[in-house]
């Protein structure tokens, strides 16, 4: 059994008349990596919100691990808790994901959303920023950093979980040569443990360095 599957989704928004999804079926086993590209505006990053549980299939189904993933199904606290808890999603805008009062509240966030006791939320996030050099940081405020900065501190947080399945949107874009190389380095190991790792992106150093699996999305 797949660990992500799509079967015949339909995806449109709202306001718009042309769906950004007709019939589309995907799966993707665990541990596998895959590289999802495409031209602005082909889906990726709708693609990974449905994968997120953050939109939902109009028609179709999405199945993770075998569980249909509805709205339905999510409502309840104790799914949407065990679901995301599985899951990292680094978004591609990190503006949307930060909001804590520092940088180090915003990495330990997650892990005390699942209950860890301090000391080991205290190491997680300590162990993660030193992933990005981010420990000079760790009482700034989020908002007050750089671009690169804040797409760091955007991957600790999604890092702090400790997710068996990585959903990244673009995420070496406006990154540093050096930060770049670090990250490409530790997706690479991430994945050599065992992590399943999706992600969106239109440089090629990522899928030689996962050996990645590229799924191409085109406009309808
Ligand atoms: N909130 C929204 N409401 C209406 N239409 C949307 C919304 N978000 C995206 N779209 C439309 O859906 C389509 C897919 O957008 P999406 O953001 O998934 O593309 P993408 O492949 O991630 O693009 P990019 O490479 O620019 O990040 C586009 O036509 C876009 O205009
Ligand atoms: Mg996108």
């Amino acid at each position: 059994m797949p660990l992500i599957e799509l079967d015949r989704v339909s995806f449109s928004y709202q306001s718009e008349e042309t769906p950004v999804f007709r019939d589309f079926s995907m799966s993707v086993d665990k541990g596998e990596s895959l590289v999802i590209r495409g031209d602005n505006g082909t889906g990726k990053t709708t693609l990974f919100r449905i994968l997120n549980g953050l939109s939902f299939p109009q028609s179709g189904s999405y199945r993770f691990d075998g569980t249909e993933i509805t709205a339905a199904w999510l409502k309840k606290q104790s799914n949407a808790k065990r679901f995301h808890k599985r899951m990292g999603y680094l978004f591609q805008n990190p503006d949307v994901m930060l909001f804590n009062a520092t940088v180090f509240d915003e990495i330990a966030f997650g892990p005390r959303q699942l209950g860890l006791p301090d000391p080991e939320t205290e190491t997680r996030v300590r162990d993660c920023m030193a992933l990005f050099g981010l420990e000079p940081l760790a009482e700034k405020a989020p908002y007050h950093l750089s671009g690169g900065q804040k797409k760091k501190v955007a991957l600790a947080a999604v890092l702090a979980l400790n997710p068996e399945v990585l959903i990244l949107d673009e995420p070496l874009a406006g990154l540093d040569r050096k930060t770049r190389d670090q990250l490409l380095a530790l997706l690479s190991e991430l994945h050599g443990a065992g992590k399943t790792v999706l992600a969106a992106t239109h440089d090629d150093a990522l899928r030689e360095t996962l050996q990645a699996r590229t799924l191409e999305l085109a406009e309808y």
